[in-house]
Parts: C-alpha cells; structure tokens; sequence
C-alpha cells in the first residue's frame, strides 16, 4: 500500500456530513462572496489567535502581500525575512515593489536567525517578515525587540503554524499582523485557496479591508487602487467547520511526531546521521510537517519512493538561489545554513489520522 506524505482525504472522511451540510447552506442561502460565513470565520479566528481583527483575503499570499502593503511598504523598502520558506513569503516582498534581504537560519528549528537580522538593518529597512516554519513560531521576542528599536513592522507569515503558541500566545498574534493560508494542504486547510490576517491594529485592519475590493469602503467609491481579493463563502462555511477541529487535529500532529522522535532516537551510526526537529521549550510546535534532517538525504529519499513512502523536501532550493531572485546578486555560499539545510531536509508523512503503524513502517524502512 503507497504511503502519501499527506492525506487530506482523511479529514473529509471524518466530517462529511457537516462539509456538505455547510455547503448546502451557502448555495441554497445565495449569499457567495464576503456573506456571513467570512464574517464569522473572521471573528471566529480572531478569537482563536487572541487578536481584534479578522480579515479573511483570497489566499495566504495575498494576505502577506495586503498585509505589507496596508503597513505602507513599497518601492526603496527593504523588508527582511528569511531564505527558507515557500517561495511566496519573498514573491509577496518583491510584489509590492519592496527589496527582500534574506538572513540565514538557526539549523535546529529552520527559523530565521535573529542575531544575523541584526547585521541587515539599514535605513531603509522598513519590516521584517519572519516565517514559523513547518509549524514552530520563530524567535519573536528577539524580533520584537528589534522591531521597537528599529522602528520596524512585524508581519508574520504564520502560514504553515496556525494553532502554534510562542510563550502562550498564539502564532499570528505577535506581530502588527499575521497572515494564514487555507491552502488545502495547511493543518486548517480549504477546498480551494484561501487566506487570513489577524491584527491588533484597526487601522491596519481597515486598510486590509478596503484593499481586498479594489480600495473601497462604499460601494463604487475608490480611495485608493486595490485587488480583488476576497475569501468566497463555500470556503469560509467549510473551514468554519474544520476549526472546530483544529485543536484535536494539531494534538494528534504533535502525538505522531513524538512518536517519530521515539521510534528513530536511535538512527545514527558511522556514516549516517539523522537529526530530529528541535522544538524550543517555550514553543508549541504543531509539526505542519516533520522535517528531518540526514546525510545522504537524495539516497535516503530514492529508497522511501521504492518502498511507496512519499517523503517531501520542502524546500530544495532557498529562495536568495531561486532564479526569479537573481537580481539581488545572491551567490552561493553567501547564507550557508539554508543551503545545507536545502541538502539535508526530509519530510516524513505526517498528517491527524495517520495510523501508528505506518509510523513504524517509515522508521522501519529508515533503519533498513
Ligand atoms: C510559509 C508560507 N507562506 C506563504 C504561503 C502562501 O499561501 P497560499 O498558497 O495560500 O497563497 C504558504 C503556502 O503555500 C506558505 O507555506
């Protein structure tokens, strides 16, 4: 039986009649753009993050790139984020006319490293973009304080962390603005794309609000150029139903992962070593994915897929290397721990539902 590295099916399985009840609702209620679900899932997650705002956008790219643009970031900015992320954290910098400064990241958790953010202000540097890797917050309380020194936004791509608590405050809460994606794939994901800010800040919040429909605030009446760019009704009702479940959900993530923990504590021998992701003390890591490291990992990865065990390496490239960035002049070697980190990560399937024994059977097929 093929393993997959993540089986969204399992959820739906689980809470079909709810999804398709809610479904229902929407098409028979012919309320289908920003109607009453966006505005409850908006509060809802807001109340959920611990934050006053809520502004539900089209996708989580979108939500960065509304996010920056609200705070009034643009042409001759520089915002400082990390080169290990998916491609969109720096694509949304870029696309609002900003200049992305990648730092490098600490090995053990693949966050961005704060003692290095130090070394990248300038004057022109307007915001930092920290992003929770695969589910752990990065080191905020550093960033923060950067922040206020600095005179510095701070706009977290909590992406792939909803749920994640840094010193007990929720991921997305801990900055100017946090920004979500409801990407299918994501611990609470859609059918379909979707996205969220949370935010402390009304004004923020507004100005998010207006950009989403083409700058409006009445119908009609522009005050400034904006996107279309709104999260649709059937999305909201579904992801209002999954997180219900979420909690449940990323508990179970943390479960299967210590499992992990457990089952390879012992995989490291003469020429092979597997490194396990560290989860800081004060963090609530909820392992988006379980990302490893090892030598070998392309021999490692060929031997998984012979065995029909999707693994995943997220991400192979860092983005200062990635073609579309070639402008900024990166060269290789110039931000060495997301390269090594490039060549050496592994994601293991990981998903709430997983069995326990297909746990076992991936440590089984590591250890052969
Ligand atoms: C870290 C990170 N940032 C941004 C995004 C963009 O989200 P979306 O795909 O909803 O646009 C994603 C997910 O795809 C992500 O993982």
């Amino acid at each position: 039986m093929a393993i997959p590295l993540i089986d969204i099916k399992v959820q739906y399985k689980e809470l079909r009649e709810e999804i398709m009840q809610a479904i229902q609702d929407v098409l028979a209620g012919g309320e289908y753009i920003l109607g009453s679900n966006v505005t409850a899932l908006e509060a809802e997650i807001a109340g959920y993050c611990g934050t006053s705002y809520g502004i539900g956008v089209a996708s989580g790219t979108d939500a960065l790139i509304l996010s920056l643009l609200a705070a009034g970031i643009g042409a001759g900015d520089e915002v400082i984020t990390t080169p290990f992320s998916f491609f969109a954290t720096a694509g949304a910098i870029a696309r609002v006319g900003a200049k992305p400064v990648f730092v490098d990241i600490e090995p053990d958790t693949f966050n961005i490293s704060p003692q290095h953010i130090c070394n990248k202000i300038t004057p022109r540097t307007k915001a930092i973009v920290p992003v929770h890797i695969f589910g752990q917050t990065a080191n905020m309380e550093v960033i923060n304080e950067l922040a206020k020194q600095f005179n510095l936004t701070v706009i977290e791509d909590a992406c792939q962390a909803i749920g994640a608590l840094y010193k007990g405050q929720k991921a997305g809460s801990l900055g100017s603005a946090g920004c979500f994606s409801f990407f299918p794939t994501k611990n609470l994901g859609g059918y379909g794309d979707g996205g969220m800010v949370v935010t402390n800040d009304g004004v923020l919040a507004e100005k998010i609000r207006m950009l989403r429909v083409h700058g409006s605030t009445k119908k009609y009446y522009h005050r400034v150029i904006g996107y279309n760019s709104r999260l649709d009704e059937i999305q909201a009702a579904i992801i209002r139903v999954k997180l219900r479940h979420l909690d449940k959900w990323n508990q179970e993530r943390r479960r299967l992962s210590a499992q992990y923990a457990k089952l390879c504590d012992d995989l490291t021998f003469e020429g092979f070593t597997l490194r396990l992701p560290k989860e800081e003390s004060i963090n609530h890591h909820v392992y988006h994915l379980y990302t490893v490291r090892c030598s070998h990992r392309d021999k490692i990865l060929k031997e998984l897929t012979r065995n029909n065990i999707a693994a995943g390496v997220y991400y192979p490239l860092p983005l200062h290397l990635q073609e579309a960035f070639n402008y900024l002049g990166y060269r290789k070697g110039d931000l060495p721990e997301a390269e090594l980190a490039s060549r050496e990560v592994l994601s293991l399937p990981l998903y709430a539902g997983l069995d326990d024994s297909i746990v076992k059977r991936v440590v089984d097929v590591l250890k052969s």
